[in-house]
C-alpha cells in the first residue's frame, strides 16, 4: 500500500513516528513535509496529501496538525476525500469499516506517540464492510455536488 502523509509544524515529531509505524506495516510512504518546526498553514500540507490521494499516486493520506481538527476540516474540503480525525483506536476502525475513510487525521498535541502508532496500524489495516454502509458512504459522496 502507498500512503502519503503530511503535517503543520504542530505534529512534526509525530509524523516521524507514524512514518516509523508505516514502515514497519510494509507501506511505501509519501512525505510532504512539512520538515521543521517553522509555522506553516495546516490547509497547504492537506492539499498536498490529498492530491495523491484523488491523483491516484497514494491510496490513503493521513494528516497531522495540533489537534488534528484545522487538517480534517480542509482535507474534507476536496472532492473525493472523506477524512477521520481520529484521536482513538475506536474511531479509527469504524472509520474504516463503516465510513471507508481514505485520509486518516490526527492532533500531535493530542495523542503521544503509542496511541498514535496504535491507532495508524488499525486503521491501515482495517477494511471497508460495504453493505448498507456502502449506501451512506455513497450519499456523503453525493453530496460534494450540492
Ligand atoms: C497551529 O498552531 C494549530 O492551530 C494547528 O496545528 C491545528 O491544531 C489546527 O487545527
Amino acid at each position: 500500500m502507498k500512503i502519503t502523509i503530511g503535517s503543520d509544524h504542530g505534529a512534526v515529531d509525530l509524523k516521524e513516528e507514524v512514518k516509523m509505524v508505516l514502515k514497519e506495516l510494509g507501506v511505501e510512504v509519501t512525505d510532504v513535509g512539512t520538515f521543521g518546526k517553522e509555522s506553516v498553514d495546516y490547509p497547504d500540507i492537506a492539499e498536498k496529501v490529498c492530491a495523491d490521494v484523488t491523483g491516484g499516486r497514494s491510496e490513503r493520506g493521513i494528516v497531522l496538525c495540533g489537534t488534528g481538527i484545522g487538517i480534517s476540516m480542509a482535507a474534507n474540503k476536496i472532492k473525493g476525500i472523506r477524512c477521520a480525525l481520529c484521536n482513538d483506536v475506536y474511531s479509527a476502525r469504524m472509520a474504516r469499516q463503516h465510513n471507508d475513510a481514505n485520509v486518516l487525521a490526527m492532533g500531535g498535541r493530542v495523542l503521544g506517540f503509542g496511541p498514535a502508532g496504535e491507532i495508524v496500524r488499525v486503521w491501515v489495516k482495517e477494511e471497508f464492510t460495504g453493505g448498507r454502509h456502502a449506501r451512506r458512504v455513497d450519499k456523503i459522496m453525493a453530496l460534494e455536488g450540492r
